[in-house]
């Protein structure tokens, strides 16, 4: 496995629909261990295929130990309405207030290509809704209600 480049907001590549995936292949299952190092190294808890510069509809998310890969991922069914902050690894120190359903229910097939369903509730619920937006191209900044707020000038002042 190998860490990945992150791309930032304003690349184009995080604009872009992105494609099913037809079959893995050993290519696609080393992108997948790639992103999820990816994803722990940045102290991530999730990160789609675009944000490592591949427009494949495929995302790795782990919100309390659990990992989860989606690939094609449906959401079938939400509810419920939950608001926090959100941040994303594409665009480093700045958070902002997102609206999400508080639950999701989602259809996307694991790394052997098995189709399963996913419920999920808060972080988890928020995280899938993140993260496959980012397979159409979206980011949740078109969601943020009011300013992005700066939090790396808040870490560094409590850092020491
Ligand atoms: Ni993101």
């Amino acid at each position: 496995m190998a860490l990945r480049t992150i791309r930032i907001m304003g690349d184009k590549v995080l604009e872009k629909k992105c494609k099913e995936v037809k079959a893995m292949t050993p290519r696609t299952k080393q992108l997948i261990g790639d992103m999820f190092e990816t994803m722990y190294d940045a102290c991530g808890v999730g990160l789609a295929a675009p944000q490592v510069g591949i427009l494949k509809r495929i995302c790795v998310i782990d919100t309390d130990g659990t990992p989860y890969v989606l690939i094609n991922p449906v959401i079938l069914e939400t509810s419920g309405e939950q608001t926090g902050n959100e941040g994303c690894l594409s665009l480093p120190g700045q958070m902002g207030v997102v609206t999400r359903p508080n639950y999701v229910k989602v259809k996307a097939l694991n790394e052997n290509m098995e189709e399963y369903v996913l419920e999920a509730t808060e972080l988890l619920a928020r995280a899938i809704c993140h993260e496959t937006e980012h397979l159409d191209g979206i980011m949740f900044t078109s969601h943020v209600e009011g300013d992005l707020i700066d939090v790396t000038e808040e870490y560094e002042e409590t850092e020491d």
